[in-house]
């Protein structure tokens, strides 16, 4: 009868670990809270300005993702419906539904131009530049203090500035926790991004080239295949470099005042031109 419980929780306790790790959960920005997508809540997506996605399992994308749509926003990620306005030099706190101690590894943070609209661009078409990254904090005692630990430790939540001198427009912001825990194993580290649209303003100009979604990882980088309960003493960030001129801020949790209401953009449809005859 004992033996028979402590099976049973080993058992239910390793299946919840496969399958519910996280999302972001809220977006504060200037003291107002806005709706992530929420996988448990799929109706968030109406009025969210979190893209929705099919990882209804809370799960991640592995190596095998790298070269597909799922590394852009998530599996199945379909456009938010709204968007939030932020300042260049702003900050943009994220806030995790909770995140596990054991999935231990790099925060990165990027954003990609959206043109026109963040409500309509193609994903595909997303070119993203790397503006805030935390990789290894301290490798002195294995399996480390990564960026996912200071995630934790402030109340589950992540703070990224916006550039200064970004150029003002429509951006996707894309959040990214990569968890190394199992990446000794074939196909091992698991990648949890999560995409936001933001409408930044400013008067600045610098509009960075960046990466395509798909082009962002190589399933092969040995960041992506280490054992970290061996020992890491050094470690480099996957993805493109980080932009020149980015600050990181020190990480706190400041509680929202109010909720936002994301805006939309009036989108103009243009009515086809008479055909000449
Ligand atoms: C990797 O992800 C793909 C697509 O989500 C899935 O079909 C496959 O089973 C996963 N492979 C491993 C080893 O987890
Ligand atoms: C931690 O985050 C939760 C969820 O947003 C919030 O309700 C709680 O007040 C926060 N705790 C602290 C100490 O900031
Ligand atoms: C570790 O990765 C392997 C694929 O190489 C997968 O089958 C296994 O479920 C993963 N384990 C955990 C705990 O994520």
């Amino acid at each position: 009868m004992h033996s028979f419980q402590v099976c049973l929780f080993v058992v239910l306790t390793g299946r919840f670990s496969v399958l519910a790790h996280s999302f972001v959960s809220n977006i504060n920005i200037n003291g107002l809270s806005y709706d992530g997508f929420r996988p448990t809540e799929p109706d968030t997506h109406t009025f969210s300005i979190g893209w929705s996605t099919t990882a209804f399992d809370q799960g991640y994308v592995n190596q095998t993702g790298y070269q597909t749509e799922e590394i852009i926003c998530h599996r199945g990620a379909k456009n938010a419906k709204g968007h939030a306005p932020v300042s260049a030099g702003g900050i943009v706190h994220i806030q995790w539904n909770g995140w596990p101690q054991s999935h231990k590894g790099p925060v990165l943070d990027y954003l990609a131009s959206c043109g026109k609209s963040c409500e309509t661009v193609d994903k595909d078409a997303l070119r993203f530049f790397k503006i805030n990254q935390v990789g290894l904090v301290d490798g002195s005692e294995a399996p480390g203090l990564w960026g996912s630990d200071q995630l934790i430790a402030n109340n589950n939540s992540w703070m990224v500035e916006i550039p200064q001198r970004i150029q003002p427009g429509y951006y996707v912001l894309r959040t990214e926790i990569i968890s190394l825990h199992n990446a000794s194993r074939e196909i091992g580290a698991q990648n949890y991004p999560q995409c936001i649209n933001l409408q930044i303003t400013g008067d600045g100009a610098e509009a960075p080239l960046g990466t395509l979604g798909k082009e962002l990882y190589d399933p092969d980088d040995p960041s992506m295949h280490l054992d970290i309960y061996d020992g890491v003493s050094t470690y480099n960030i996957p993805g493109p470099t980080l932009i020149s001129g980015v600050e990181t801020v020190t990480l706190s949790h400041p509680l929202p005042t109010g909720s936002g209401t994301p805006l939309t953009e009036f989108v103009i449809s243009v009515a086809p031109s008479p055909t000449a005859i």
